[in-house]
């Protein structure tokens, strides 16, 4: 729990099955209490600020949820781009040094890749990335972890296909470096134009991780325990018609889940578009609800640790 305290959380680089342990701990018992509808909250005399210049419903509203359900006081600017200095052209090294004289701890996702370093570098409290353009968003393939380990009992062993725009999800990159602590299979399934960056490939070949690239869903889909689904990045695109071309390509429908095993789980951030059939909805392989609740609890861990809260759940583990 010490390593996590006062230090921002920017990228899933280097996390370790040690570090993250007492984290999915805490967030199970945080997710029993959120069932039991016990109030865990104290006075913390802490603050929580978010900073969105994207949009964002799961990310932004699940921290404020979990701050207040900690008793962690939260103030939100969810339209950073129109509603915050940065219209008027302030710098995110100013930003950041001004936001640390009013919040304890930083949330901000921003459209630049390495942005949430930006802020850091000049930010005397932790900054959480909650997503830098197609960058990373270390605390989505947090939840995304602990879910995965919630539905089967372990990590070690499983098949897991990424599938989609792999080039530019953020969640698949948190996610994919999160995995390779792990000793799992993972099959990269996309359009040729939507692969992970050739940095992530070489970083896989490097840890020595059992990955391949393929490109036929339905030939990989009967082999797989978990598939994670992703919508393909529009706003990161500079060429509209390259997006019409693979918006589609990899989609998901209810009759393609007939070849896939019974146990399998069926994952997706969200939002969602194109990618994947509303009927999968009713199919119980599909995960992907029971993944966006568990933000929450796996967050209020997250702050729990960042901020060295104390409270009836911690009072033992610190
Ligand atoms: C994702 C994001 O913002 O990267 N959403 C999320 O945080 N749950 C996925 C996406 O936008 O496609």
């Amino acid at each position: 729990m010490q390593s996590w305290q006062g230090s921002s959380v920017l990228s899933t680089e280097g996390w370790t099955k040690q570090k993250l342990l007492p984290i999915f701990d805490l967030a199970a018992k945080y997710k029993h209490c959120i069932e039991e509808k016990k109030d865990i909250s104290v006075q913390t005399g802490r603050s929580c600020l978010t900073l969105f210049y994207e949009p964002s419903t799961r990310t932004r509203l699940s921290f404020e949820s979990a701050a207040n359900r900690l008793g962690v006081k939260c103030s939100a600017v969810a339209n950073a781009v129109n509603d915050s200095s940065a219209f008027k052209g302030e710098t995110l090294e100013d930003t950041g040094r001004i936001l640390s004289a009013y919040a304890d701890v930083i949330v901000m996702r921003h459209p630049e890749l390495g942005s949430s370093k930006k802020l850091a570098s000049h930010a005397s409290v932790p900054v959480v990335n909650a997503g830098d353009g197609a960058g990373e968003h270390p605390t989505q393939a947090l939840l995304d972890l602990f879910t995965l380990k919630e539905a089967f009992g372990r990590i070690e062993g499983l098949r897991v296909g990424f599938c989609g725009d792999l080039k530019n999800s953020r969640t698949v990159h948190s996610l994919l470096r999160l995995l390779s602590a792990y000793d799992c299979e993972i099959i990269a399934i996309s359009p040729r134009e939507l692969e992970f960056p050739t940095t992530f490939i070489e970083e896989m070949k490097k840890e020595s991780v059992s990955f391949r690239v393929e490109h036929d869903l339905r030939v990989e889909l009967p082999k797989l325990d978990m598939l994670y689904m992703t919508r393909v990045q529009k706003e990161r695109f500079e060429d509209p018609s390259l997006y019409e071309k693979v918006k589609k390509e990899y989609a998901l429908k209810q009759r393609d889940l007939e070849l896939a095993s019974e146990k399998l789980k069926v994952f997706h951030p969200l939002p969602r578009v194109d990618e994947m059939d509303r009927d999968i909805d009713s199919d119980k392989r599909a995960h992907y609800f029971v993944q966006a609740a568990n933000g929450v609890p796996v967050r209020m861990a997250l702050l729990t640790a960042m901020l060295g809260i104390r409270n009836s759940v911690t009072a033992e583990m610190f």
